[in-house]
């Protein structure tokens, strides 16, 4: 089974009528998707999925994600908007009115959750949430899950783009968690560049964005003196693949394009996979 990821698609970001560099963007990684010779069974796209969370940006993220040859899930991050978002699509359920639900086609069970807190950057996990998923949770405790996110429960090590150390939410998220063993992964999105770290005791990956990327910079920042770093740069589209092999998770990042064909599995180069394979030992 393999989850694809997009995250932070900022679709509308140029305003309305305007070229859309990030629809652009997304069109990349879409063809990248659909060109796989192995195609994902399912899409999740974690969050900030229009720039601004008004109607005619998530129409045109609509029309967009047709083009996607495999299951569509969305989930919420900080530029969404709950009301705009229900009206373009309506055939996504809620629960306790957030945008939280299970996917239950597939081997690995996938729960969405829902981090937005209307007008602020940062992420929210309340205790209606949280009592939803531990709900959840406990429904299926044994079977294999993965948990889908905008905003990643960790210190990132990114000034700019972290939790704060102790945030309610992080704990009321961790404290659920750590009741069970069977969640195998957290996807997650908003940074707008790939990390790799633990959270209560599971793996979690930060996908790149479809926007452009953060630039990598681990020094402190001073918010009350702008020191000329670099925060965001074009970079290319990101995305993942979550391959599960049956017993665990294997993520892989990329990028859309890919660049230039070095080499390609042909009967010219076929020694070389059956090098790589040892097959001739
Ligand atoms: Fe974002
Ligand atoms: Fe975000």
């Amino acid at each position: 089974m393999i989850i694809a990821q997009i995250s932070d698609l900022h679709i509308g970001y140029a305003g309305q009528g305007n070229i859309c560099k990030n629809a652009e963007r997304l069109r990349l990684v879409v063809g990248a998707l659909n060109g796989l010779k192995r195609k994902p069974d399912l899409v999740v796209a974690t969050g900030d999925l229009v720039e601004k969370g008004i109607e005619w940006a998530y129409t045109d993220l609509k029309n967009a994600l047709k083009q996607i040859e495999a299951p569509v899930y969305l989930a919420f991050g900080n530029h969404d908007r709950r009301q705009a978002f229900g009206k373009i699509f309506p055939e996504f359920p809620y629960a306790d009115g957030f945008l939280q639900y299970t996917i239950e086609d597939h081997p690995v069970r996938v729960i969405v959750l829902d981090t937005l807190d209307e007008g602020r950057h940062g992420g929210s996990f309340c205790q209606t949430r949280a009592q939803w998923l531990d709900a959840r949770l406990a429904e299926q405790p044994k079977r294999p899950t993965v948990i889908a996110m905008h905003h990643p429960p960790i210190r990132t090590g990114i000034d700019w783009l972290t939790i704060r150390p102790g945030a309610g939410w992080v704990q009321r998220l961790n404290d659920v968690l750590s009741r069970y063993d069977n969640v195998k992964h957290i996807l997650a999105g908003h940074i707008h560049r790939s990390i790799f770290k633990s959270f209560a005791g599971v793996t979690i990956s930060v996908s790149q964005a479809i926007a452009p990327q953060a630039k990598l910079e681990l020094a402190d920042i001073d918010p009350d003196v702008p020191d000329g770093r670099i925060l965001l740069v074009e970079a290319q589209p990101g995305f993942c693949l979550h391959l599960w092999n049956g017993e665990d998770i294997t993520t892989h990042s990329a990028q859309a394009p890919c660049g230039k064909t070095l080499l390609r599995y042909d009967k010219k180069f076929a020694h070389v996979v059956r090098h790589t394979l040892d097959l001739d030992h």
